[in-house]
């Protein structure tokens, strides 16, 4: 084991008004070159690279040293900062350079299987084994100090705000957020299980119950469901509950938040109140209940023009209760080729369209795909619905509701994305209200919660719950960034009839319910406040600050798309005998 040199600076901060001093650095070899008589060092720590320059006025064997060393090693270095001849403007330290009087080698390192510098290529799988070379990268600890400093600001703004951070338990009962548990087996209660949270959904209520009055919590949540760029099996929540208030309260306090973020970590001053979108005007517009509002391309519905038309493929849809829609793009017709549209069709079916129909607008023309079922003028009279000018490209979709929404929503920000539309320094925030309660679940067709089952329906609705429950709105709100859901909250039923009622409503029996959230409906039996809250996904708000495209590049040790943990190889088998303490036996 070697001395430690006893560190002065970091050696990204050094600069030309340290010049003259005496330094004492750590760090790992960025890179060494030899030049005969001088060897040249970048040494690396998380605020950056610094030059180290051994001349040959030092000791021989100091020299000698310095030439045995390899990129990636661990080393101290003692020195003198000096005005460097040849400056280099692109490093924050490339007015200076750190003459070596000293050097220990606290660490040598093999060839790394990776290379330390943030434009490499690497294949994603590579990166996340060997997490912790990936993570000296300058951008991945700017990444995580960024972080920090979102969740900091966090918990100082609630601070101020009355809220007290609250842990919950790790190791509950299932909640009901909609994905699968990851559950963990019981040693004490064999053939029982805990379930890791979805959220901490049913114990912040209880937390209301409890008098804690304003709690939040940056937390870890855990849901087994299909990965993508803004989704990992394990992420963080900012977590937050308020007692007696409604949501414009929940919402006023939330817009101080986003208004302090970006303020303070990004120096863009947003105006508030933040526009406010209905759930039905948003999927009317945008095809989404997360509209991405930088750019247009919005949806018009074109029933009405087509109803009575030559092509069945659009009146079988409308007669089968389906919507025949579509979007216009500016420009569209040069900007994608006959083989771009086929791509986009295909891509397309991946959200149920079953194809795509196009019209070009031209200078006194239309060409389409459907020329033969439709006249110039029929052309004309859906190019008017989207006020289409020569150039442009019109893209519509017929089939069941869902499909078609889905469909223009994805070919909306796809196109966008293609055509160089989205602005990473662009931020608009909006608030996407008024739910529907209810949605058809996929597989069953029965009614599921859109949010969950304690979300309080408008009360001036609830008396629809029995007669046209699809109809019924709920208290609950979503903070959209971008075309990416940030968070999402609720006002809760705080009373126990309402609640049965929504329970009833859902299909579920007494016992059911007794047997899924039995503790919650005791506790609301002892006085509950009316209250609400929302949860912000930490990961996607801190990926969308720093302009990332995928989350994991703000997790320090994320799963990768087949939910492993290439670092430490979960997950992993066990022993047998954990296995048999556990009474579960695998197949
Ligand atoms: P919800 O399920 O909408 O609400 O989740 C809140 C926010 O968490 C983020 N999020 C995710 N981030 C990364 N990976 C995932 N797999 C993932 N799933 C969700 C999203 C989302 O908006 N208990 C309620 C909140 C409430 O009602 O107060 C809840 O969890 O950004």
């Amino acid at each position: 084991m070697s001395t430690l040199f006893k560190r002065t600076h970091m050696c990204g901060t050094l600069n030309i008004d340290n010049v003259g001093q005496e330094v004492v650095l750590n760090g790992w070899v960025a890179k060494r070159r030899n030049l005969g008589g001088l060897i040249f060092v970048d040494l690396r720590d998380k605020t950056g690279i610094v030059q180290v320059t051994f001349d040959d006025k030092i000791p021989q064997e100091l020299f000698d040293r310095a030439d045995s060393l390899r990129s990636e090693y661990v080393v101290g270095v003692k020195g003198k900062v000096c005005e460097r001849s040849a400056k280099n403007a692109n490093i924050a330290t490339g007015e200076i350079e750190v003459f070596a009087t000293d050097l220990v080698i606290y660490s040598e390192a093999d060839t790394p299987p990776i290379y330390i510098k943030d434009d490499d290529n690497v294949d994603d799988n590579l990166r996340l084994k060997y997490r912790y070379l990936d993570l000296r990268k300058n951008k991945m600890q700017r990444n995580l100090t960024f972080r920090h400093q979102v969740t900091k600001l966090a918990r100082d703004y609630f601070d101020s705000c009355g809220f007290t951070e609250v842990e919950t338990p790790m190791l509950i009962k299932s909640t009901p957020e909609g994905a699968r548990d990851y559950i963990v087996p019981s040693r004490v209660y064999p053939g029982s299980f805990y379930a890791l949270p979805q959220s901490p959904q049913l114990f912040k209520q209880l937390l209301m119950v409890g008098g804690t009055d304003r709690y939040m919590q940056i937390v870890k949540c855990f849901r087994d469901e299909d990965l993508r760029a803004d989704r990992q099996p394990e992420f963080t929540q900012i977590d937050l509950e308020m007692s007696f208030v409604d949501m414009d309260d929940v919402i006023e306090i939330q817009e101080g938040f986003l208004k302090k973020i970006f303020s303070e970590l990004m120096g863009v001053e947003i105006k508030t109140p933040l526009p406010r979108i209905t759930w039905e005007e948003a999927m009317e517009r945008y095809g989404s209940d997360k509209p991405d509002t930088r750019f247009g391309f919005e949806l018009k519905k074109l029933n009405d023009r087509v109803a009575g038309c030559d092509f069945k493929v659009f009146t079988d849809a409308l007669a089968a209760g389906g919507d025949v829609r579509g979007i216009c793009i500016d420009g569209g017709s040069e900007a994608f080729s006959r083989k771009d549209i086929d791509k986009l069709t295909e891509a397309a079916k991946a959200y149920g369209a079953k194809g795509l129909v196009w019209i070009r607008a031209a200078e006194g023309e239309y060409n389409s795909s459907v020329n033969k079922f439709f006249s110039q003028e029929q052309l004309g009279e859906i190019a008017a619905v989207f006020d289409a000018k020569p150039g442009d490209l019109i893209l519509i979709c017929s089939d069941k509701p869902k499909v078609v929404f889905d469909t223009l929503g994805f070919l909306r920000r796809e196109i966008a994305r293609r055509m160089g539309l989205l602005d990473d320094k662009q931020y608009n925030l909006l608030w996407v209200v008024d739910f529907p309660m209810f949605e058809e679940d996929d597989e069953t067709g029965a009614l599921k919660a859109m949010h969950h089952p304690f979300t309080c329906p408008k009360l001036d609705q609830v008396h629809l719950l029995d007669t046209a429950p699809a109809d019924v709105k709920a208290n609950a709100y979503d903070i959209v960034l971008n075309g990416v859901e940030l968070g999402g909250g609720s006002i809760r039923i705080h009373d126990k009839d309402l609640q049965a009622k929504m329970f009833e409503v859902l299909g579920l029996t007494k016992e059911e319910c007794e047997e899924k959230f039995g503790f919650l409906i005791e506790a609301f039996k002892y006085g509950a406040p009316p209250h609400g809250g929302l949860a912000y996904g930490l990961d996607r708000l801190v990926m969308l600050l720093l302009g990332e495209q995928s989350i994991r590049e703000v997790i320090a040790f994320p799963k990768n798309q087949n939910a492993q943990c290439l670092v430490s190889e979960a997950p992993a088998p066990v022993d047998k005998a954990q296995l048999e303490e556990l009474g579960i036996s695998v197949e």
